[in-house]
């Protein structure tokens, strides 16, 4: 199963990917986790990527297609993937096709999350964080105990760029040069809409419905 998740800024991606790489077998790639875990352990590429996210920019192109192309070949994507935050421009996206010929894999499914942009901006605004990976929300997805992780009881906090001014500049940049990506897949025919505002069992169940049929 050979798959994107795609989707503006809070549309749930991260969510929702966490689920259905347990519930499919497949790895989930996020190009943010992979590029934060950088940050938090002080790499070059970490520094670097650093000064671009925390302005809610976009990490330069040649960094992403190279972490793409790296990752898109270890032996856990060998049943297939489920990409997410990647890709976000239209280099990005002639890149990963270019890879997933020579590898084999094509894009089987592009599943477009929609969210209006205020409701994005309040799921942002209210992200709570645990540095093993765990997302809640302070109203919608709450932990256990208040600002602590119900998976490893890790202290929760709110990432740098979820702070309401750089959530809005995240919102242009997705408008600017992502957001084209969706007819770029649609003309493919390989795009599908789902509606995000639903619960986040809700927009699972969506998803499984359109997965299902691709499971091998
Ligand atoms: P990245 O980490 O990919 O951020 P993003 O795409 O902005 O996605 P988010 O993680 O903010 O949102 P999400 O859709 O995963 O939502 P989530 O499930 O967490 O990228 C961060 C930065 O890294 C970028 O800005 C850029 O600088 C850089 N970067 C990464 N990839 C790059 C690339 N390819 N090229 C260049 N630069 C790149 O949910 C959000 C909140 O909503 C949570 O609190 C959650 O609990 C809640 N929620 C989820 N679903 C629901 C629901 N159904 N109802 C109510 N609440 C919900």
């Amino acid at each position: 199963m050979n798959i994107v998740l795609f989707g503006p800024p809070g549309a749930g991606k991260g969510t929702q990917a966490k689920e259905l790489a347990k519930h499919y077998n497949i790895p989930h790639i996020s190009t943010g986790d992979i590029l934060r875990a950088n940050v938090r352990e002080g790499t070059k590429l970490g520094m670097k990527a650093k000064e671009y996210m925390d302005k809610g920019e976009l990490v330069p192109d040649e960094v992403l297609i190279g972490i793409i192309r790296d990752r898109l070949q270890q032996p856990d994507c060998k049943n297939g993937y489920m990409l997410d935050g990647y890709p976000r421009t239209l280099p990005q996206a002639e890149a990963l096709k270019e890879i997933l010929e020579k590898i084999g894999k094509p894009l089987e499914v592009v599943l477009n999350i929609d969210v209006p942009d205020d409701e994005l901006i309040d799921r942002l605004s209210g992200r709570r964080m645990c540095s093993c990976g765990e997302s809640y929300h302070l109203i919608f997805n709450l932990p256990l105990k208040e600002g602590t992780c119900d998976s490893c009881g890790g202290k929760l906090y709110q990432r740098d760029d979820d702070k309401e001014e750089v959530v809005r500049q995240r919102l242009e940049v997705y408008a600017a040069k992502t957001k084209p990506l969706i007819d770029y897949y649609s003309d493919r025919g390989i795009l599908v809409n789902i509606d995000g505002t639903g619960s986040v069992e809700d927009v699972f169940r969506q998803i499984c419905d359109v997965l299902d049929p691709y499971r091998k």
